[in-house]
Formats: structure tokens, sequence, C-alpha cells
């Protein structure tokens, strides 16, 4: 039986879009509660934290997932990335409050020691290290629109879909950075020893995504 895990939270809904319009059974899921492993028909659901997705793939829990690129990338675990499902769209971007939009004029030396929150402290590292500034970053577990609020640090690293929860806070984008979509994942094990088992699946995934 295909073990496919899914994510929790904001993507979880076009998670579910995609797997009931590849035609694997989706009712179960959408009826899950608080199950965190659902069997349905011929497949077997694991329902994780985002965050915790790499892993179960990696430590072969599951056969494939669907994930954002911003947690594979951020978690750094290989794994054998398939189909970009165009789904889930967001971006990556630094915000702040306007007056910090004089920091981005695109010279390094003006970030130099800027302060940095975000829950992607690896992604934010790599990000300001590829323009050769050195910043200093503050790592949150979520919320972290709170900390440029509060003066806590300058700025953001987050991720961004409809741009409310900046507006709320009185912030900006000032630099995009990057784009996030759903990616198909696998481990590479399993893809190798389990084929004929995810075969079918990740067909009717790449099937639905180029629009039957
Ligand atoms: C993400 C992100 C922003 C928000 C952006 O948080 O960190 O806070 O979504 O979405 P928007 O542009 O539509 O407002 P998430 O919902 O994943 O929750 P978290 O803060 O608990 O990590």
């Amino acid at each position: 039986m295909p073990v496919i895990a899914l994510p929790t939270g904001r993507v979880r809904d076009a998670c579910l879009d995609i797997i009931e319009g590849s035609g694997m059974p989706a009712k179960k899921l959408r009826n899950a509660g608080r199950n965190l492993v659902v069997d349905d028909g011929d497949y077997r659901y694991l329902i994780g934290k985002p965050s915790d997705i790499p892993t179960l793939v990696s430590q072969g829990l599951a056969d494939l997932a669907l994930v954002g690129n911003d947690v594979t990338e951020e978690s750094g675990v290989e794994l054998a990335e398939l189909i970009d499902t165009g789904r889930g769209r967001c971006f990556m971007a630094i915000a702040g409050p306007p007056a910090a939009a004089e920091r981005f004029t695109g010279h390094a030396s003006t970030l130099m020691g800027l302060r940095v929150a975000s829950k992607y402290g690896r992604l934010a590292r790599r990000t300001f290290e590829s323009w050769g500034a050195h910043v200093k970053v503050l790592h949150l577990n979520g919320s972290v629109e709170l900390a440029p609020a509060l003066g806590l640090v300058d700025c953001i690293f987050d991720i961004v879909q409809t741009g409310s929860t900046l507006r709320a806070n009185g912030l900006v984008v000032l630099k995009r950075t990057a784009e996030v979509s759903l990616r198909l994942v696998a481990n590479p094990g399993a893809l190798q020893l389990r084929w004929e088992f995810l075969r079918d699946a990740v067909g009717a995934v790449r099937s639905f995504v180029n629009g039957g």
C-alpha cells in the first residue's frame, strides 16, 4: 500500500484537492479529525506538521509526500522531487516596516548587521549570504510578524500567501526572493524498491497537474 505524508495547516486544503483531483481516495482524509494515520482504499495517509514531513519521508515512514519547497529546502533533507504541482503558490520574501526599504538599495553594505527574524533560519542565512551580506538571524517558530512590530528586529524573512498577515501588522514586502509551490517528493530508496506500488499514484498526480 503506498504511504503518502500530507501537511497540516495552510496548505492542507490544496493537498486534499490534489489527492482528490488525482483520483485517490480523499473522503476519510477530509473527515480525519485528529487522526494522524488514515487508511482509505488502497492508500495510507500520514498527517504531520509541515516541518516534519521531510523527516517522515527520509526515515522511510512515508513513500511520497506533498510539501512546499520552502519546507524541503529549509530542512536540508535529501528527497527526490518528482513533480511541481503548481498548487499552493506562495513566495518567500523579506518584509518589514516601510522605513526599512532604504536598507534594500541593492548594495550588500547597507544590509550588514541587519537583524532578521524567521522560522526559516537556514534559508534566511543562505539568502543574505548569496548577496554577500552578514546579518543576525533570530529564530522564531511562528508569528514572526510580531518581532519587527515590537522593534526586536529590522525585518523578517517569511512565506507570503495573501499578504494579509503583513498588512495587519503594518509590514510591507521589501524583497521577493523565491517562489513556493507544493511538490510531490519521494524517498529515493522507496522509488527504487517500491516503484510498482507508487507508479499509479505518481502518474495520477502528474496527469492531474498537467490538466487531465
Ligand atoms: C504563514 C506565514 C505568515 C502567513 C502568511 O504562517 O508565516 O504568518 O502564513 O500568509 P498570508 O500572506 O496569507 O497572510 P502560517 O499560517 O504557516 O502559520 P505560523 O505563523 O503558525 O507558522
